[in-house]
């Protein structure tokens, strides 16, 4: 069986997949995404496809796999890449990483919740730009988390989404995205907000308007913004929100902990390989 893996992973997840012995392996090794053109021609005729959340993998991509293609294999919880009503009729297994990741996105939320409240990557740009004069009672002042309401969106019960935007002093995205979260965070959800409270984003940038966010955080209806994923990824150097100083934007780092990815990799082969034998994965997603 061959199967087809698009970027370099961690070395932990290829060791597994070729030590394995039960396929042959083709790699786009590079850090660098796949050009579209390569992606379409590595998958034809593959069994398996390790994929990552920065591959559309839609109808195009598995109609130039071909009927081989019987498991797809994602390094990522996220699964809104896929084209998964596509991927089920054609009879394809899908697995991919949950739980693995969630310390690792768990710290980096509350690392850039901090960030952003306290305000950190504008006090360090002052020290280093010289505009750290003297100590001042009324400098670089922001939020704290003491006796503060935190409102997460995607954990617990629910709850209306806009008692979550009144009533909290932050708010954190970490929900799916899905048709029904799409762009649920806009301009009747920044409204809502006060205009001291704090909004993040570990999720998926689609679940924002960004055009909203931008403008409740020029017109001050919201303090301050940390995003670690946007729409597009990467985004554009010149695009507006880089310009705000109460937005701080992360590259899509939620899971960047060495231990974690090498999990990730070590997982998403496992799945591959399972789904190859044609045994129960060990995190196959139910479609
Ligand atoms: C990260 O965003 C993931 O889906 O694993």
């Amino acid at each position: 069986m061959q199967v087809f893996v698009t970027r370099r992973i961690p070395r932990e997840g290829l060791a597994a997949l070729s030590q394995a012995g039960v396929c042959s392996i083709q790699q786009w090794d590079s850090d660098e995404p796949i050009p579209r053109s390569e992606l379409l021609a590595g998958v034809a005729g593959k069994h398996g496809l390790l994929c990552l959340l920065s591959d559309r993998i839609d109808k195009e991509v598995l109609d130039a796999a071909g009927s081989n293609l019987k498991i797809i294999s994602t390094l990522s919880v996220g699964v809104d890449h896929l084209a998964l009503e596509e991927i089920k009729k054609r009879g394809i297994r899908v697995g991919y990483t949950p739980d693995i990741l969630t310390d690792a996105t768990a710290e980096l939320s509350v690392a850039l919740l901090l960030a952003t409240c306290r305000r950190l990557p504008e006090s360090v740009e002052e020290v280093k730009n010289g505009g750290w004069t003297t100590w001042k009672p009324l400098w670089m002042c922001g939020y704290g988390l003491s006796d503060s309401t935190v409102g997460i969106i995607g954990l617990g019960r629910i709850v209306p989404l806009a008692k979550l935007a009144e009533e909290s002093d932050f708010v954190a995205v970490t929900c799916s995205l899905t048709p029904d979260t799409k762009g649920m965070c806009n301009k009747d959800f920044f409204s809502r907000m006060k205009k001291t409270s704090v909004f993040i984003n570990t999720s998926r940038g689609a679940v924002v308007n960004q055009e909203d966010l931008y403008q409740a955080l020029v017109s001050g209806q919201i303090a301050a913004a940390g995003l670690d994923v946007t729409t597009p990824e990467p985004l554009p150097t010149d695009h507006p929100l880089l310009s705000l100083k109460n937005c701080v934007i992360l590259p899509h780092i939620g899971s960047a902990t060495y231990a974690t990815r090498s999990a990730m990799s070590v997982l998403s082969a496992n799945n591959l390989l399972a789904g190859l034998k044609g045994e129960s994965m060990p995190s196959e997603l139910q479609l």
